[in-house]
């Protein structure tokens, strides 16, 4: 890809003269923009790049080895993995209320990053991945919040690194070729959008590593299921959502009582406005008969049929 190996060319050209022979840091969060912005600065510089990822307990099914697998091994980053699991699910212990959720992640991830940064450091310069977009919304945000959102990434305002932003000048689809270009796997680089707060959002109420494990199972289950009928470029989003609720069933010759689990799987372009995705019947009776036979402690599956608005993509 010509024009693509021109873009490198340059970039790596100007990121060489910006930083000199000094330190870098990169906060990693398992998506695309902050990934790809690491490989392309490491592409650059080299071990003069440190690459901190804080775990903090919420990703999917094997999204954590994931970064030290793509990153660490095969692209040769330092990443150093900051396994902060604990420490986030002890803070949202009890915590049912939405918003308060995403204030506590926002926060703790901000005093990982500064302690972690200052064992880690000193380092001059700070990466970001700042998207073109990222930078025309912001300017035209409206005032009403309806959630607030915290990018696990989002950083303190007073930081006394300067900012590197390599992607500032490109389109979502330009940082996924980029980033095949720059060897990340494909299933990497068209990763669905994840919000920051990861499964948090997903277990409604209180927060425990069991609720946690049956979304992180039914979850995986639903893209392995997308992906075998062959829609998971066409669908923007899908996940499971443990609603909280328990109904009776029947297995066997039991009577059971056990959770409820949505899946929530919705088309848009930008996740200002969605419509549920019209997955086929029988894809989503594979979906329920798996789900129900292979996690413990669900009873039954409901599909959400609302678009937003007036409900939103997430259930929290
Ligand atoms: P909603 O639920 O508001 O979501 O329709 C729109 C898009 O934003 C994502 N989302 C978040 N992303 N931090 C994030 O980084 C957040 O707190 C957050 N809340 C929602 C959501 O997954 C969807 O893509």
């Amino acid at each position: 890809d010509w024009t693509m190996d021109n873009l490198i060319d340059e970039s790596v050209d100007h990121i060489r003269e910006q930083v000199g022979d000094k330190r870098v840091l990169v906060a990693l969060s398992g998506g695309v923009d902050s990934s790809v912005a690491a490989a392309l600065v490491h592409r650059a510089i080299g071990s003069q790049l440190t690459a901190m990822f804080v775990d903090h307990g919420l990703l999917r099914k094997g999204e954590s080895d994931a970064v030290m697998e793509n990153l660490g091994r095969q692209l040769g980053i330092d990443v150093v993995r900051v396994d902060a699991s604990e420490r986030f699910l002890g803070k949202l212990r009890g915590v049912s209320e939405p918003e308060k959720k995403r204030k506590i992640i926002g926060e703790e991830f901000i005093r990982v990053f500064e302690a972690e940064s200052t064992r880690l450091g000193p380092f001059d310069f700070l990466v970001q991945g700042t998207l073109y977009t990222d930078i025309v919304e912001s300017g035209t945000k409206t005032a009403a919040t309806i959630k607030s959102h915290h990018n696990v990434g989002g950083l303190p305002e007073d930081i006394e690194f300067e900012i590197i932003e390599p992607l500032k000048e490109l389109f979502k689809d330009e940082v996924r070729r980029l980033g095949e270009q720059l060897g990340l796997p494909s299933d990497l680089v068209w990763r669905q959008p994840f919000p920051g707060p990861g499964l948090a959002i997903r277990v409604l109420g209180d927060i425990t590593q069991e609720k946690l494990a049956i979304v992180r199972d039914s979850d995986y289950i639903l893209r392995d299921e997308v992906a075998k009928a062959g829609l998971d470029r066409e669908i923007w989003q899908y996940f499971t959502v443990l609603t909280g609720n328990q109904t009776v069933g029947v297995m066997g010759d039991e009577r059971t009582y056990a959770h409820t689990l949505a899946i929530r799987a919705v088309v848009s372009q930008e996740g200002m406005t969605a419509d549920f995705a019209r997955i086929p019947w029988e894809v989503l009776a594979r979906i329920s008969t798996r789900i129900v036979n292979e996690v413990n402690g669900i009873n039954r599956v409901v599909y959400d049929i609302t678009s937003k608005p007036p409900a939103t993509i997430e259930w929290e």
